[in-house]
């Protein structure tokens, strides 16, 4: 929904940059129409022995002239506003992050996960993870469609003060750097400051390919919320916070 909400507003943005250059050209194109005309009827009138009608631009009022400057200096913010609204866009409407994302084929995916590591799609910035649990107090990520054919979208940000938590390779839980908070593979909350689960993206799979979007960030679950009770693995790789 939202990446068609993105899109949609990165379109009006496009639409809008067109118009304003559009009636810009057009402004431009009638003035230089007016100064040939101008220029034709002096070029008559000297043929024809009459003095040169008198030009626009010498009856140009300070009123006008004060009208076309706020006219001129609006169609340029309008220009350079649409320019950078598309221009802070642009990765949405070629697929980065916010967008709907190919994450790559099915079985490639489920085949690098089941290693135990999750695959990470960077332009997306979100892991792939293993996912088989059961649902539990309320909670089915297949039902809510974020998970599905045995895998499941987690976004890469903490929910504690938004850093990248990498996956520790030991514990096999996801283990925040910067203030200890960690997660089980399926980005469930167990230690830590963070006050839910990671947070999550829909996904689908369609003709083989992995679809995730990552337009709409799906809030995590509640602490407590253990689907697939999976002690460490290990050693962590960061204290406990
Ligand atoms: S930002 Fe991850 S624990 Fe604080």
């Amino acid at each position: 929904m939202l990446a068609a909400s993105a899109g949609l507003v990165a379109a009006i943005a496009a639409l809008l940059g067109i118009l304003i250059f559009a009636i810009a050209f057009f402004v431009v194109s009638l003035r230089s129409y007016q100064r040939q005309q101008e220029a034709l009827a002096a070029s008559q009138a000297r043929a024809a022995g009459l003095p040169p009608p008198a030009s626009r631009a010498a009856a140009v009022s300070r009123r006008d002239f004060f009208r076309r400057s706020l006219i001129s200096s609006l169609l340029v913010f309008g220009a350079q506003f649409g320019g950078a609204s598309i221009a802070f866009l642009w990765p949405s409407l070629k697929g980065g992050f916010g967008a709907l994302i190919d994450a790559g084929d099915l079985g490639e995916i489920k085949s690098a996960v089941s290693s135990g590591e999750p695959f990470y799609v960077g332009t997306g910035r979100f892991y792939i993870v293993p996912y088989n649990g059961t649902p539990k107090g309320g909670v089915d990520y297949a039902s809510e469609g974020v998970s599905g054919e045995g895998i499941m979208p987690l976004y890469q940000r903490c929910v504690h003060l938004g850093c990248r938590v990498p996956f520790c390779g030991q514990s096999k839980w996801f283990e925040c750097p910067c203030h200890g908070s960690k997660y089980n593979q399926a980005g469930e909350y167990q230690l830590g400051p963070a006050p839910r689960g990671m947070d999550r993206f829909h996904m689908e799979v369609v003709g083989g390919r992995v679809m995730v979007d990552t337009s709409e960030v799906v809030l995590g679950p509640a602490r407590g919320t253990d689907t697939i009770d999976q002690p460490p693995q290990g050693a962590f790789c960061v204290a406990p916070g």
